[in-house]
């Protein structure tokens, strides 16, 4: 991914070089690149080429690190740290940072429908599609939405799956479904992937409150604490830490459950459903 967004985004030498240092900022040095990680084993089960799953893998990452650029901001989540390093609006400033994520949305859909991607238009279609629909007001972006109304709002168990479905599951979600696209799976054929998506989706943001409530700001490389502070409904503000721990284990239970037609072609979604739980960054 390094290597990827180094190639894509060469810093020119005029007044945009400032956009292009932000976008190298974010995208470059950190992360744990798990997006990319599960297209790539999404791609692996349906024999998917490396190449093609590596410009998907680019594109899912450029909408995750817009939204965190975004999800940072003051008028947002108001962080300072991203990755062990200054979020992208303290080392430039708030409006290069909202540019960046505008641009980094932007390259997402330009690097999908790009011939180099797939040799077929419909394939490439289907991709922007999916992605656009995983990212916007059915997706990520209305999924933000719920969390900032969240803050200081009593919210069930319920209510607070969807907001983290669409939240943090909806491009989950999409890893998976972009490696069916490109294998040509009918969507009859895509039940049990997309039921591993939506267990393993909801488990990682689970995780991620909890990193907030147990991890330290060293490991996780962001500022931790903030959601009880920001008095965000999360499930372990509804179960507490435990419960909380033990409803993301299961899920992940039930996600490698969905792949049990599966030989070792699908060890490695197996193996990113087990870390998911048991990571502290
Ligand atoms: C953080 O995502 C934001 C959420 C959707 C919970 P990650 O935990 O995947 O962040 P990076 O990519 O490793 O920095
Ligand atoms: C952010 O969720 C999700 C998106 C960026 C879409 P959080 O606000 O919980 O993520 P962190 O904890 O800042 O990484
Ligand atoms: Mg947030
Ligand atoms: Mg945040
Ligand atoms: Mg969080």
């Amino acid at each position: 991914m390094d290597r990827a967004f180094d190639l894509l985004l060469p810093v020119p030498d005029d007044a945009r070089a400032r956009l292009y240092a932000a976008m190298r900022h974010a995208t470059i040095g950190g992360g744990k690149r798990l997006r990319p990680l599960l297209v790539c084993a999404a791609c692996d089960l349906f024999a998917v080429s490396r190449d093609a799953a590596l410009r998907v893998a680019t594109a899912i990452e450029c909408i995750h690190v817009y939204s965190l650029i975004h999800d940072d901001l003051p008028a947002m989540d108001d962080d300072d740290l991203r990755r062990g390093k200054p979020t992208v609006h303290k080392a430039y400033d708030e409006a290069t940072a909202i540019l960046a994520g505008d641009a980094l949305h932007a390259l997402a859909f330009e690097i999908l429908a790009d011939a180099a991607t797939h040799a077929d238009p419909f394939v490439r279609a289907e991709l922007c599609l999916e992605l656009a629909s995983a990212s916007g007001p059915a997706g990520m972006a209305g999924g933000q939405m719920m969390d900032l109304v969240a803050g200081g709002t009593a919210m069930d168990l319920a209510t607070v799956t969807r907001l983290q479905q669409l939240k943090t599951g909806a491009l989950i979600g999409f890893c998976l479904e972009a490696g069916a696209i490109m294998g040509r799976v009918p969507q009859e054929g895509r039940t049990r992937l997309r039921g591993y998506a939506r267990n393993v989706g909801l488990a990682f943001q689970i995780v991620d409150d909890l990193i907030d409530v147990e991890g330290s700001a060293e490991q996780a490389g962001k500022a931790v604490g903030k959601d009880a502070a920001a008095g965000k409904a999360t499930f372990v503000s509804n179960l507490g830490v435990d419960r909380a721990r033990e409803q993301a284990r299961m899920l992940v239970d039930q996600a490698v459950e969905y792949l049990h037609e599966h030989g070792p072609e699908a060890d490695l979604l197996r193996e990113i459903a087990r870390y998911i739980v048991n990571r502290d960054r």
